[in-house]
């Protein structure tokens, strides 16, 4: 059983996403044993709360330096022995102890398909901005493991999604979320799951 924890910051779309995947069977062999958010005010915290789920909130505000949130939240995940993080709208840039610790057992979702509109400054609503400035004709979302760059680690699963003429980012934003972010990221961490990923060389290779 992959025991999970998930890193969130606000609405928790992909984490509902998660958890109904998990219910209805389509996720197996794993577990959503807590979720962590910088965020009090985050809406995902409720949703973990209304499945009965662990949750915390660890906010850098809390602590005196960086230093001591770091060790504060490496400290609440390693207390859960967990064998996959998955960051679902996660916005801390997280302890570069933890990205040492955990190689390949971090996965993101991004609401773009790297390396298009990702890295430093891109994320939430200001990706579909960038998308919609532009114009390409394609978008979607990209899971990936994460390393110690800026949306930088091997991809796992992405997924295209048309851009309409009229959108607004809020439009895009959601049209993102329901045809590819809620799909590739259980799919992602099923495959896991299941050991069907495998990184060789920088690049993971789906195994059948
Ligand atoms: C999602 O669109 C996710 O792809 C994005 O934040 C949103 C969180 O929504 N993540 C990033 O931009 C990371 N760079 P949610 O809280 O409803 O899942």
């Amino acid at each position: 059983m992959l025991r999970i924890g998930v890193l969130v910051s606000g609405g928790g779309t992909n984490l509902q996403a998660i958890i109904d995947a998990i219910a209805a069977g389509k996720i197996t062999n794993a577990s959503i044993e807590i979720v962590i958010s910088n965020n009090p005010g985050a809406y995902a915290l409720t949703r973990a709360e209304q499945n009965g789920i662990e949750h915390i909130c660890i906010s850098p505000k809390n602590y005196a330096d960086r230093g001591a949130f770091n060790r504060a939240l490496l400290e609440k995940l390693e207390e859960y022995k967990l064998d996959l993080i998955v960051l679902a709208g996660c916005m801390v840039v997280l302890p570069p102890e933890l990205i040492d610790k955990y190689q390949n057992r971090i996965i993101n979702i991004h609401p773009a398909l790297i390396p298009s509109f990702c890295g430093k400054g891109y994320y939430g609503l200001h990706v579909h901005e960038e998308v919609l400035k532009r114009g390409v004709k394609l978008t979607g979302a990209t899971v990936h493991f994460v390393d110690a760059g800026t949306d930088t680690g091997p991809i796992i699963l992405q997924k295209a999604v048309e851009v309409q003429w009229g959108d607004s980012p809020e439009i895009l934003q959601k049209r993102v979320m329901e045809q590819a972010e809620w799909q590739i990221m259980p799919q992602a961490i099923n495959l896991i799951a299941n050991g069907k990923v495998e990184v060789i060389d920088g690049k993971v290779k789906i195994k059948e």
